[in-house]
């Protein structure tokens, strides 16, 4: 049996009071798996809330962020460093198509990755395709073409295959490629029993407790 990462990304949802009832709903039906690991990226603000959450009820899941400043630290206003989010985080997403739209760069996604290793934290590294740089230090890589995010038209999970593993052969520290693209808990199986797919990132269907744990049983 492979091992399988399974990640939400809030995006930018939830405030304090949403993330209580998540997890208290979640909680209820979550059943974790041997092999799976469930990793949750909140908005930062509810991070401690999920982490200290997670920690007092003893929940088997891991909390990342959606993202990390390219900075040490500083004089960077609103920025939040990998050593910051490292008192929480055993993950982080990195360069997401939403964030490259906003301008960052394969040369920011470079430094990320830097300071994430730096600070014991996984860079998960999205690309659109397999021609997207890889910065040494990446093990996981989520492929995630735009077309299929936020829009219920998941790619095939043929396509989704041939893409993970020409990232994997053209980048040999990759351990781990990861599906994402509305991924529902009807979908999801059919990823990751691909041979290269060893997980997804799921944005929309993890907001729901109950469709996220679904995710999780079936995967
Ligand atoms: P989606 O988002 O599951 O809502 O398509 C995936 C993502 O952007 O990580």
């Amino acid at each position: 049996m492979k091992n399988l990462l399974i990640v939400a990304n809030w995006k930018e949802n939830k405030n304090q009071e949403e993330t209580a009832v998540f997890l208290s709903d979640f909680s209820k039906t979550y059943e974790a798996r041997p092999n799976v690991t469930v990793v949750i990226c909140p908005p930062y603000l509810v991070v401690p809330e999920v982490w200290d959450f997670i920690k007092s009820n003893n929940i088997q899941i891991e909390v990342g962020v959606q993202n990390i400043s390219k900075f040490e630290e500083g004089a960077h206003t609103g920025e939040i460093s990998a050593r910051e989010a490292s008192e929480f985080a055993r993950f982080a997403i990195i360069g997401h198509s939403e964030r490259r739209a906003l301008g960052e760069t394969d040369e920011d996604v470079k430094k990320k990755v830097e300071l994430a290793v730096k600070n014991n934290i996984e860079p998960i590294v999205c690309a659109v395709n397999e021609s997207v740089p890889i910065p040494s230090g990446t093990k996981i890589v989520a492929y995630e073409p735009v077309e299929a995010i936020g829009t219920g038209n998941p790619d095939t999970p043929e396509n989704a295959e041939s893409i993970a593993k020409a990232i994997k052969s053209k980048n040999n520290q990759v351990q781990s490629t990861l599906y994402g693209g509305s991924v529902t808990a009807e979908n999801v199986r059919k990823f990751t029993q691909m041979q290269n797919i060893d997980g997804v990132l799921v944005g929309g269907a993890s907001l729901d407790p109950i469709e996220f744990s679904s995710i999780i049983k079936q995967c």
